[in-house]
This record gives structure tokens, sequence and C-alpha cells, in this order.
């Protein structure tokens, strides 16, 4: 395992130094080293320096070069413009450093240099109800940036907060003490697809007739408030049935994330109930410190900041009058949670934008107690709308919500359809295997590759094309390249680094070189869209290179080597990225 500084770190650390070689009154001053379509890479750095040391931009660009000691690195300096430097690497560098990648199984990227502990709150679908798209997004975009994350070495804990707590749950439980055989399943626990289907439309069913007993019948309804008191009294019957809700909830939880190609791991799953303990020393210590106040019998805490239409100040509610706890009582306690026990330095919460207001209020209130500071921080990776097809948020026709499973079927059924089209030697099992792990890699793709923050359409005909920025184009990039190492037989791929290298091959190589630090950015930022965005390049540059550069018929049984070289590192970045973001690349489709 040894990490391999990129060609852009080389050049801007001998830029650097030439810069203080030079004009030791510059103190240290950045380079600012950027990619450039007229050279390899362009620094501007210096004509903010001149204007600070007063002095002629290109006099000062020309000193710098003189400065930079003979290396094999560089290529060609020249000053351009007003000032600026344009850097050109030799082709050995570029293939040296590639080869140097590739001799390690983590394509040579580093660690992040500062790592910690990290909570993360996704995937928190509520019990006794469907999982829908809001849910889908929260899956996706957390799976990936838990795998991100680990990759860079920082600790990861996932937590699952699934709504498993509240008042609907008196009225499920009566009903289900009075018609007790309404859980039973038919089918058995082998099938899970089917029984997590059958877990769902008991459950639904369940949730239907009690909802409408509990609005006609009084009786009920009285029987239904008792049942909440004794849920939150302990008592061992109502939780026990309460339990098998949340039992039969996950059965279909887990069909759902094993058909998102997802592992979600039962001690993770730590929904609000598991904050129940936590509760009421919660607001003990929020009143004692003054950072919530009484007001109209509920427990409240105030921001200057906040406030309604009417000027009113809202307040975030951690006790209602009727003692009841809501939302922002589990979240504070989770809190207390996740920084003191798990001892996290940074909570990331992937949850939907309209609750950004919430988390606001509820990270500020734990800011006033202390219980976030400098050393423990939390953010929200918010996530916007999903959109039909006519940008309204996504529906039925009938305007229902849209079941997150039929989504799933639908996708894995139609990329089948263009599994099948294309296969040539694909048995039926393996268009099936095939044709899932194309259609939830769209589904992943698309929710992936537009910035998390923004609203997008959920349009399955584009998700599964084989043309532009969708995952499917970059699984046949990689089956592609799979094709011709195998047609290369004993042909090996090898790095020549003494070849020159066409202009498509020096794209090609300078992206691959850019890995590491893409995911350092994606993993700082939380913006695993990035990370897409590199990867769809990077095909792109193949598809180039491919078209420019032949590899199994290169002039020379050199190129050749060197050739099927990049093709492997292509492949090995494309493969690592795409299961960074959860996504499989198959060997051939
Ligand atoms: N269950 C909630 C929902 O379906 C999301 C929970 C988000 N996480 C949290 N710690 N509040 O909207």
């Amino acid at each position: 395992m040894a990490s391999v500084p990129s060609l852009a770190s080389t050049v801007q650390q001998r830029l650097a130094d030439a810069l203080s070689a030079a004009l030791p009154e510059a103190g240290s001053a950045d380079p600012l080293l950027r990619r450039s379509d007229r050279a390899d890479f362009q620094a501007n750095g210096i004509l903010a320096l001149a204007k600070r040391l007063k002095g002629n931009p290109r006099e000062l660009a020309g000193q710098v070069v003189d400065a930079i000691p003979a290396n094999d690195e560089l290529r060609e300096i020249e000053v351009s413009g007003p000032g600026f430097l344009n850097i050109t690497v030799s082709d050995r560098a570029i293939t040296s450093t590639l080869a140097a990648r590739a001799a390690d199984d983590r394509l040579g990227v580093p660690h992040a240099a500062k790592t910690g502990t990290t909570v993360i709150d996704y995937a928190q679908p509520n019990v006794a109800k469907e999982m829908h798209v809001g849910h889908l997004r929260s899956a996706v975009i957390g799976d990936a940036m838990v795998k991100i994350l680990e990759f860079t070495g920082e600790q990861v804990i996932r937590r699952h907060h699934i709504g498993d707590w509240g008042t609907q749950f008196g009225m499920l439980i009566q009903y289900l003490i009075e018609h007790p055989h309404e859980l039973d399943h038919k089918t058995g626990p082998e099938d899970s697809a089917a029984s997590g289907e059958e877990a769902m439309s008991n459950l639904n069913r369940l949730y239907k007739a009690s909802r409408a007993r509990f609005d006609s019948d009084e009786e009920f309804k009285a029987r239904s408030r008792d049942r909440v008191v004794a849920l939150q009294s302990g008592d061992e019957e109502t939780l026990a049935l309460w339990q098998r809700f949340v039992d039969e909830s996950k059965i279909y939880f887990y069909s759902v994330f094993g058909k998102l190609d997802m592992e979600i791991d039962d001690p993770d799953v730590v929904g609000e109930s598991g904050y129940n303990d936590m509760l009421d020393e919660t607001c003990r210590l929020l009143e004692e410190a003054g950072v919530a106040v009484r007001s109209e019998g509920a427990l409240c805490v105030f921001f200057d900041d906040v406030k309604g239409p009417d000027g009113n100040p809202v307040p975030l509610i951690v006790r209602k009058s009727n003692g009841g706890y809501g939302y922002a009582a589990t979240d504070l306690s989770a809190i207390r949670d996740r920084v003191h026990h798990l001892k996290a330095d940074t909570l990331v919460y992937v949850v939907d934008a309209r609750q950004s207001l919430h988390f606001r209020m509820v990270f500020e209130t734990a800011r006033r107690m202390g219980w976030l500071n400098e050393d423990a921080h939390a953010v929200q990776l918010a996530f916007g709308t999903v959109l039909g097809k006519d940008g309204k948020p996504f529906k039925t026709r009938e305007g229902e919500t849209v079941r997150l499973v039929d989504l799933l079927d639908e996708a894995i059924d139609r990329a089948s359809a263009v599994v099948r089209e294309k296969a040539q030697d694909l048995t039926e099992d393996e268009i099936a295997e095939r044709g899932a792990q194309v259609g939830i890699g769209a589904i992943k793709y698309a929710d992936l590759s537009t910035s998390a923050a923004r609203d997008y359409k959920f349009d399955l005909d584009q998700m599964v094309s084989l043309n532009g920025d969708t995952s499917v184009y970059l699984q046949y990039a990689y089956a592609r390249i799979q094709s011709i190492l195998r047609k290369a037989g004993d042909r090996r791929p090898a790095a020549r680094p003494e070849l020159a290298l066409a202009p498509a091959e020096r794209a090609l190589g300078l992206h691959l070189d850019q890995f590491g630090e893409t995911l350092a950015e994606v993993a700082e930022s939380y913006e695993p869209h990035k990370l897409a965005g590199y990867l769809y390049q990077l095909a792109s540059h193949y598809t180039t290179f491919y078209a420019e550069c032949p590899v199994l018929k290169a002039d020379t049984p050199e190129q050749t080597e060197n050739r099927l070289f990049l093709c492997d590192l292509t492949a090995r970045t494309l493969h690592q990225g795409m299961a960074l973001l959860g996504i499989r690349t198959p060997e051939r489709l």
C-alpha cells in the first residue's frame, strides 16, 4: 500500500519551491495550478503575486521558470499572456506515475491526512409505511458517502434512524389485538422479495383498516389512545406487539435494500425508539441550562431568526403540552448518544432538504448545550425532491406516492431489455443478473450524478440509455475494456515509460492521475456527484483514446503493451469508482 502523489501535486510543489527560491519576499505564495487546454497545466498565481510585490508579472514569471532545477517531469514551461505559466509534463512522467498507481491496490490513493469518526444517518424509512423515492435518495447518497469516507480511512458508523415510534402505534397495536391474524404470512422466509412484499401488503391493509376504524369508531379511538399510554409506559404485552410491527417492517425494508444491492446491518438500525430512555433527561438538561423554556405548557427552544409568516417566533418543540415527545427530542438525544457514546467528531444527516429548518434548529440547540462544538460538528447533506417527467413532485397518475419497489422493478425490466438486445453470448440467467445490475445502477447513478441539493427528474428512458451520462454507458465502457483484455491473450499490459504518448493517451493518463484528488475533494465536501462526473469524463477520455489509438493493432508490441496497460488502469479506476458509488461493473455485457 503506497500512496502516489499526482503529477498535479508534484508540479505544484516544484513551482512553489521555485517561487520561494526566486522571490524570497513572496513568502509561501500559491502558484494556483489548474488543468488547462493549452498545455497540461496552467499556473495563474504569479499575477496576484506581482500585484502584491508591485513587479512586472511576465518578468517575475521568467524568474520563477529560471529557478526550476532540471528534472524529468517537466517537458516545457512557457510564460504566456500577462504572466501565466503553461506547463507540459513529460510523457515519461505520466507513464511512470500511472505505473506506480497500477502497482498499488488502492491505485495510489492516500488516506486522508486527518481522519476521525463520522456517524452517518441515512436510509431511514418509517415502520408500517411504504418506502418512497425520498427514502431511495437518502439510501443511495448515504451508502455512497459511507463507502467513500471509509475508503479515505475515516471510521464510519451507520445509523438508520427509522420512524418506529409515535402515537400511530396505539391505533395499529389496538387493531392487531382485536384482529390477531392480520400479520400472518403465507409465503416462507426463503423468498425474501416475496415475503417482503407480503409483509408490506399486510401492514398496508392493517394500516388502512385501523385508520378507518379509528376515524369512525369513538370507542376504538379511546382504546387506541389508552394503548399509546401503555406503549409509552413500557407495558410488556403492548411492547411485544409493537415489536411485531417493527420486525414485519424490517422484513420489507431488507427486501427493498436487498433489491437495491445495499447492505444494511441490523445493529445499525437504531430508530427513534432507541433513544426513548434518554428523552426525559434530554429535556431536563435543556431546561436546567435555560436553553429550553416552557411556553404554553410545551418545552420549547426559541431562535431570533426563525419566525413564521405572521412574524411570531417559531420554536423547536422538544416536549408537547400533553407531555408527548416529538421528532426534536429524539434527534437531540441521538446527538448526545452519537457524540458522547459513539465518540463521533462528525455527524452527517442524509435527509430531504424539506427538513432543513428542523436540523438547523436541532443543531443550534445542541451547540447552545455544548453537545456540538469545535470537536464535534454536524452537517445535513440535504437532498432535493424527485420530480416526475412533468417537473412536478413524482406521483402516480392517481396522485399517489410511487411505490419504490415498483420503480425498481420497472428499472430492472427496462435494463434487462437493453442487455438482452445487446447480448451476444449471455444465458437467460446472466441476462437477469446483468439486468438487475444495470437497472439498479441506472437508478443510483441518476441520483448520484446530479448535485444532491438539486431536484431531479426521474426519467427511466434516459436512465437506461446507452448514450450520455448514464451508468450503462460507464458499465459498457468497463465491459468493453475487459473484452479487449481477454482478446489480448498472452499480450499482457505493461507500462513502457520510454514510449512517446499520443494526445489521447496523455489526456486519458492525466485524468487517471486525478482519481485520488477527486476522491479527497468528494469526501471533504460530501459531493458524490463529483465522483460520478469524474468517472463519466474518464469513460469519455477512454472512448476518444480507443477511437484514436489502436490497441491490439498498434505499431509495435511495446505500444500494444503500454496501451493495454492504460486500458487496464482505466478499467480498475472505473471499477473502484463505481464500487464507491454502490454500482456494479459486470465483466461482460
Ligand atoms: N424517517 C424520516 C423520514 O422518513 C427521516 C429521518 C431522518 N433522520 C433523522 N435523524 N431525523 O422522513
